[in-house]
């Protein structure tokens, strides 16, 4: 099959891409480069303070700008001289997450009311009894994956739900959930372009069912307001808003709650804490999110010409906003790298962004998470670590694909 102009573009783009940081990373051991390959996918922290020893804002080997300062990561999230996308850019295929005002506003604006505290809090009984059934088939005598078995099927089952869409396979969407996640911190290689536009495919299958339901059966819920005949949202727009809803309502969450796990168990004196008062699991969800956050980062492009602690920024600069670096700032954490339940300003962290693009669904990640851990804890006090994990791929999105455990003293009897 011959190659087409733009197949070729795409190909040098993505292996000059990748050459350079394999170059500025391996060999020139450029801690920026390196937050995109292996040893950023396994651990990023001690590269962030590399970063931070070169300034507030410094800039990367491929001409970039990158900061892990919490003060600046802040300020560009919710300044208006930053914009998340190119305006010449009609791509949206990360539907509100590639979209500035006034468009972003107007989808935006059409489902957050979904999306509230108050909204979302309807959604107790059945993460409660969705937790109760994955908790009954997890096997009492051996080690589990807790990703598989409890982390990842909860919030599959939330948002499919919550998105109206009938029969959802769990599995299925997980895989979609991984491809697509992996591919946020750019496309690996050609073979993981091929495996996205597959699945971006067959979820577009999916949803073009569900809105020929919906337009057949109207409903007041999300995906009925957004085929619904005067919807502000485009034909083009549907798709990717309903894909990144769904997307983002699973693949941050299973790792939100795989990372937290994980930071219980290698601490064990937190872990006692926690399973002494299961209420402490909202607190400990919330430190989670500031130690190891499921989204390391993302990145804002100037819109004029400006500057960042005392550093000019000319307009159509990048700046890569490492939100899990910002997480570990000395000047607003003490002790950043400690995991510590108790800790007051936790909720200072950035895991949520800020400003226009503020995650949607942060009240419905929380929700999910405080519940599954309080269950977790108070049903599995003796959870361990059981064996080697495996980090998911790709260093943007960060999480276990694995995680072992193992639960010597279950307890008989399972919440309903
Ligand atoms: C632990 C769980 C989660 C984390 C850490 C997380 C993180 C984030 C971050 C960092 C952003 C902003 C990215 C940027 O500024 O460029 C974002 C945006 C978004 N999140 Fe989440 N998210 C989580 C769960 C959810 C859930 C459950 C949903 C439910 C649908 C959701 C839906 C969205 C949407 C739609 C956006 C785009 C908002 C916009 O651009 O206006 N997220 N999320």
């Amino acid at each position: 099959m011959a190659i087409g102009r733009q197949q070729l573009a795409f190909i040098k783009e993505l292996y000059g891409v990748r050459l350079k940081l394999g170059w500025h990373g391996y060999l020139r051991r450029d801690p920026s480069a390196l937050l995109h390959l292996e040893p950023g996918r396994q651990d990023p922290y001690p590269l962030y303070e590399q970063v931070r020893a070169r300034g507030r804002v410094s800039t990367t080997p491929l001409g970039n700008l990158i900061t892990v300062d919490h003060e600046v990561c802040n300020q560009v999230l919710r300044s208006r001289d930053f914009v998340a996308a190119e305006d010449n850019n009609d791509d949206h295929q990360l539907s509100l997450l590639d979209m500035n005002p006034p468009d972003h506003t107007r989808l935006r604006r059409l489902v957050a009311p979904d999306f509230t505290a108050k909204r979302v809090t309807r959604f107790t009984p059945q993460i409660e009894q969705v937790l109760a059934q994955l908790i009954k088939k997890v096997p009492r005598d051996r080690p589990f994956d807790l990703v598989s078995e409890v982390a990842a099927p909860l919030p599959i089952a939330v948002i499919t739900e919550l998105l109206g869409i009938p029969d959802a396979n769990a599995e299925e969407f997980a895989h979609h959930g991984q491809e697509f996640g992996s591919a946020l911190g750019g496309i690996q290689s050609l073979s993981h372009a091929r495996r996205l536009a597959a699945t971006r495919k067959r979820l577009a299958e999916i949803f073009t069912e569900v809105f020929e339901l919906r337009r057949r059966e109207p409903s007041d819920d999300v995906i009925g307001r957004i085929v619904a005949e005067d919807s502000p949202v485009r034909p083009d727009e549907l798709v990717p808003l309903c894909t990144l809803l769904l997307i983002a309502g699973f693949e941050t969450t299973v790792n939100l709650i795989g990372n937290t796990v994980l930071a219980l168990l290698s601490n064990p004196d937190q872990w006692q804490l926690l399973t002494d008062d299961p209420d402490l699991a909202d607190k400990a969800i919330e430190e989670g999110l500031r130690y190891d956050s499921p989204v390391q980062r993302t990145g804002r492009l100037a819109t004029t010409d400006t500057e960042l602690a005392g550093r000019p920024v000319k307009a159509g600069e990048w700046i890569l906003t490492a939100i899990g670096g910002a997480n570990r700032d000395p000047r607003v954490f003490t002790e950043p790298d400690r995991f510590d339940i108790g800790r007051d300003n936790a909720d200072d962290h950035l895991s949520f962004s800020g400003g226009i693009h503020y995650c949607l669904g942060a009240a419905l990640a929380r929700l999910e998470a405080g519940i599954a851990l309080r269950t977790i804890a108070t049903e599995f006090p003796d959870l361990q670590l059981a064996g080697d994990r495996r980090r998911r791929p790709g260093s943007l999105i960060r999480g276990m694909q694995y995680f072992p455990v193992q639960a010597p003293k279950l307890r008989q009897t399972v919440i309903v």
